[in-house]
């Protein structure tokens, strides 16, 4: 079936407005808002056994995994192994006894993801899949399927399947904890209606785009880009810059803030802004005193941040963007966006195809 622009520009836009929507859907797909519960699961192992979880990916639906990691192992106390897909399926990993492997992929098609998968199933692994298509090989060839209900994506810059692969693995990792005895019914109930907010603070951070549009204007004149974050935020670091380099071909890197001074602070200067991924969350402080190595140093900051880490920070940057605040488990899936909007209209302002940038496929099914 066709799928159109409606009133968007391009398909990525439409996409990133179609988010507090499909986060909302998928989530529902996994809790009981009503009850305050995660979803029993038809799972063909049971959390509470395992002793290891592996994940692999590749590209965005790999940074999905690498916050997922953060979520199963502090709510869950569950060790999780996160691959590139490509890696994991040369790396000659050791298979260890009651594992499980779950694969992310929005097409359900990419090559390594899939050879990654046929690995685990050689060993004898039981195999979840995180797909968005579900008619696809990945979803065929697993023991289940973990859908994320995103809707197509036309974009080759994935957006709203990122934040629905979050959505999945926060209720996964929510599940997995009460399987286990970490979270408590209670716990259960906070995160659940927590995690229930996620769409209506999406829904508000779209309302920035002025803002992020006026902001990308002027980041468009780089020819570098660094984003830094700590905590989940640093795989969101991640991939703010890969959507970045992806569709408007500005050089981008995206670090773990504490690794700034291991490398990254020798290119700092004025011809580098910084983009510091920073809600108000147990380690603020920490990020505070890196920005502060970088503005010591001529650096220009641009700070993502919520109410009251703006009130906190005390530092001069060049933009700050402030999000409402926010509890901690949604702010992966909700800064995701100001993320994706700010490589957006960066895009834009360059004038490249967004929806189908160079050399770029939406699928990558050959190695
Ligand atoms: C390509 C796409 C990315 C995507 C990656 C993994 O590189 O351009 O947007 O994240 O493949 O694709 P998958 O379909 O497995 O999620």
């Amino acid at each position: 079936f066709m799928v159109d622009k409606g009133n968007h520009r391009h398909f990525m836009e439409k996409e990133i407005h179609e988010q507090p929507e499909v986060i909302s859907h998928t989530l529902a797909h996994y809790l009981d808002f009503g009850a305050g519960v995660s979803k029993p699961l038809d799972l063909p192992f049971d959390f509470a056994k395992l002793d290891r979880l592996s994940i692999s990916a590749c590209g965005t639906a790999y940074l999905s995994g690498v916050i997922g990691k953060y979520w199963f192992e502090r709510l869950a106390r569950l060790p999780v192994d996160i691959d590139i897909a490509s890696e994991f399926r040369y790396r000659e990993m050791p298979i260890v006894k009651n594992s499980a492997a779950f694969f992310v992929s929005q097409s359900g098609e990419t090559a390594d993801t899939l050879a990654s998968l046929r690995y685990c199933r050689k060993a004898g692994v039981p195999i979840g899949a995180v797909v968005n298509v579900r008619e696809s090989t990945i979803a065929r060839e697993s023991d289940v399927i973990l859908p994320t209900l995103a809707g197509p994506e036309i974009g080759v810059a994935s957006t709203k399947a990122f934040t629905c692969q979050l959505s999945v693995l926060a209720s996964l990792a929510v599940r997995a904890g009460v399987a286990r005895g970490t979270i408590s019914p209670e716990r259960e109930k906070v995160l659940v209606r927590e995690l229930s907010e996620a769409p209506r603070y999406a829904n508000q951070v779209l309302k920035l785009d002025q803002q992020i549009e006026k902001l990308a204007r002027e980041l468009s004149s780089y020819k570098h880009v660094l984003y830094l974050g700590r905590d989940t935020n640093y795989p969101l670091a991640m991939e703010g810059a890969l959507k970045l380099k992806e569709i408007s071909y500005i050089h981008a890197e995206g670090y773990a803030a504490g690794e700034l001074k291991h490398g990254p602070i020798a290119l700092i200067d004025e011809n580098m802004p910084v983009i510091v991924i920073a809600p108000h969350d147990r380690i603020f402080e920490k990020t505070v005193s890196n920005m502060q190595e970088v503005a010591a140093r001529g650096g220009k900051v641009i700070l993502i941040t919520d109410k009251k880490g703006a009130e906190q920070a005390s530092l001069q940057t060049m933009e700050t963007i402030v999000l409402p605040d926010m509890p901690e488990i949604i702010t992966p899936i909700v800064y995701a966006l100001p993320i994706q909007m700010l490589a957006y209209y960066t895009a834009v302002f360059m004038g490249t195809d967004v929806d189908q940038p160079r050399n770029l496929a939406k699928s990558v099914t050959v190695e």
